[in-house]
This record gives C-alpha cells, structure tokens and sequence, in this order.
C-alpha cells in the first residue's frame, strides 16, 4: 500500500527506514502529491532506482543497500557461503539499475570486502555475519548525513575565505544534491543550507535542470521548504545570470568523479563550468568521497546513461515536442578538471590534482 501524505503536507525524507520497513518519496510525483512507496525487496529496489522515484548518487546507494537489507532479513541462511553468493548477486544486480552514479558500486565494494572478511573468520556464524551486514548498512544512512554536513561547512568556509569576505553570497546550483538526493541534508545544496545557517547568503539560484526538472521540481521545494531565498532560472539562462547577477560561486553535486578530478554529474553542468570560466566565477563539485571513482582515471572512462525520448517529447502525458523529432538524451555530462575550482568533500576541499591524496 502506498503512503500518501495528507495535501500540503511536505517532507524532505527521500528515505524511510524503520523496523525492516523500506519507503520510499516518489519524486516523480513531486511537488503535486507527496507519496511514499513501499520497498519490498531487491526487484522493487531496482525498480525504483531506474524509474527514477528515488535519484541522486548517494540516495540510489542507499537505497539499494537498503532494499538488500529488507530481503536478507527474511531469509535463513543455511551457511555463509549460501548467504555470501546469494548478497554479492544481488548487489551486482542493484548496480545495474543506474550505470552513471558510482556510489551503489562503492557500497557494494564494502558490502563485498566485509563480506569476505566474516567468510574467513571461522568463529563467526550465518546468522552473526547477516546481523553485521545489517549493521553495515544501517551505519552507511547515518554517515550519509554526517558526511553531507561537514560538506556543508567546509564547502561554505570555502566560498567565504576563498571568493568574497565583505558581503553576502549568492550561489548558483543545478539539479538536485540535497536532502531528496541523499539520506539527509544534501552535498550541494548542503553547502547553500551552511551558507544560508551562517547567515551569508544573499540569494540562491537554481536552474530548472531539463527534461526531469530536479531543479524546477526538486530543488527549489527543498529551498523553498527551507526558507532558503532563493530563483528559479531556466538552463538557458545562466550566462545572463552570470553576466548580470554577480554570482559568487557555482556548486553542483557529481555522480561519479574520475581519479584525474573529471567529474559526471546531471547533463547541462559542463556547459555551466564553460560558462562559469568565461564570467570567473568559481566552480565547485560537492561530492563524499564514495563518489570517487579512483579505478576510473578520467571522464572518457566513465559510462554516461541515456534515457528514454519521451522524458524530453512529454510532460506528464501531454506531448510537447512535434511528433516524428529524433531526440538524444544523455543523463549526464562530464565537466573537465581543468574547469573545475575544488571539490568540497567531508575531510576538506581539493584541488583536483590533488584528489590522488584521499586513495586509500
Ligand atoms: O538523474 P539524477 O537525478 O539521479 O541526477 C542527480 C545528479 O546529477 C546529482 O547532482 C548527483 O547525483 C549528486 S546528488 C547528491
């Protein structure tokens, strides 16, 4: 059954976890109608990860692990080795719904070493090794939003020690990095949250973040949400922002960052960072460091996601673009290091050149 709050009624948990129960706020719905879905399991999980009702790197990781969790609970595992294959298939599974954003990859990647770390350990049982698993997972949401705020604070000392000390600043964002794209918070809009709590922000202004709107949508009912001031603008804006709004400083969230600084983040932000060279203003990528990629080395590597035409041909069923138009739609782009000012992480801002030195 699905859980629909009552007409303006609104929430920023993308994720509900209680009690082995796994839902989810179904963004495709959003701002008009605040529902949650129930996650029953692996299959539901992927489900809503590829149909987008819940998006955002972090929130599809946790979301997958979580959905993981909701099924694993269920079972008795006759062995370790039974439970062990049984998690792995599922995680390879999950990863698949979304290639672009590598947090899920990430977690996996730890789900996996732990794994094999309990496998070895002969004094431990199925049933303890399952428990540690659950443990894992439940640790991975609260690091999430504990991450994000120290996201928040560094990126927000950053602009403030870094791009203007006399005034208020105003920040340009696009899509969604906030609290519906994580476990709380967000990474991007995190840092306009410090801003906005440190009393130094003038303006917020987010881009619409064509064709899926996480910007119109999403970000701007976060903002809003939040008392935050903050302007919508179109894609097609942004250079007459930066020409005439005196824009401090970009910051934007990453799907994947490559070991060279490259970043994937959602489609429109290389032009942003094109845009944002030309005007000098400071571009920024807030990410954790699960959205380091170092197996990647550069943005070429990196698989970008397309999605179905009609996200770009309609708006709900009505058709908006002229029947018979071929339509290419990439998810995301890549924005190079080399336009790239720093990337705020939770242990400080690199410079990307220097990311090499968080590789464990
Ligand atoms: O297609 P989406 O909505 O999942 O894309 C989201 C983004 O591009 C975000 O900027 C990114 O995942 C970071 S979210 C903290």
């Amino acid at each position: 059954m699905a859980n629909i709050l009552p007409f303006n009624e609104v929430t920023l948990q993308a994720i509900k976890w209680e009690n082995g129960k796994l839902q989810v706020l179904d963004q495709i719905l959003l701002p008009a109608i605040t529902k949650y879905v129930n996650v029953n399991g692996v299959e539901d999980g992927w489900k809503v990860i590829n149909k987008m009702q819940v998006r955002g790197a972090p929130a599809i990781a946790m979301v997958g692990c979580l959905s993981l969790a909701v099924e694993i609970m269920k079972e008795n595992y006759m062995d370790k080795k039974t439970l062990h294959q049984d998690v792995e298939g599922k995680l390879n599974y999950l990863i698949s719904a979304r290639p672009t954003a590598v947090n899920i990859k990430t977690a996996a990647e730890y789900l996996i070493s732990l794994l094999n770390k309990l496998t070895e350990d002969n004094s431990i049982s199925a049933e303890e090794m399952k428990k540690r698993l659950l443990d894992a997972i439940d640790e991975m949401l609260e690091k999430d939003v504990s991450d994000n705020r120290s996201i928040g604070n560094y990126g927000a000392e950053e602009i403030l020690s870094t791009v203007h000390k006399d005034h208020l600043v105003r920040v340009l964002t696009h899509c969604n990095a906030g609290s519906l794209a994580t476990a709380g918070y967000g990474t991007a809009l995190g840092v306009i949250r410090s801003l906005h709590s440190k009393e130094s922000l003038d303006q917020a202004y987010c881009t619409e973040t064509r064709p899926y709107n996480q910007g119109a949508r999403l970000t701007s009912y976060e903002l809003v949400h939040d008392k935050i001031p903050a302007t919508l603008v179109c894609d097609d804006m942004v250079a007459a922002l930066m020409k005439n709004k005196n824009i401090d400083a970009v910051v934007v969230g990453a799907d994947r960052v490559a070991a060279n600084g490259d970043t994937a983040n959602k489609i429109g932000t290389y032009q942003i960072a094109i845009l944002a060279k030309y005007h000098n203003v400071p571009f920024y990528v807030a990410a954790p460091r699960t959205s380091i990629d170092f197996d990647t080395p550069s943005g070429d590597h990196i698989v970008i996601e397309e999605r179905s035409e009609r996200e770009m041909t309609h708006i709900n069923d009505q058709r908006i673009a002229a029947a018979g138009i071929q339509c290419w739609n990439p998810a995301f782009d890549v924005t190079p290091a080399s336009l790239i000012t720093g990337i705020i992480t939770e242990v400080g801002v690199y410079k990307p050149e220097d990311l090499i030195k968080l590789k464990k």
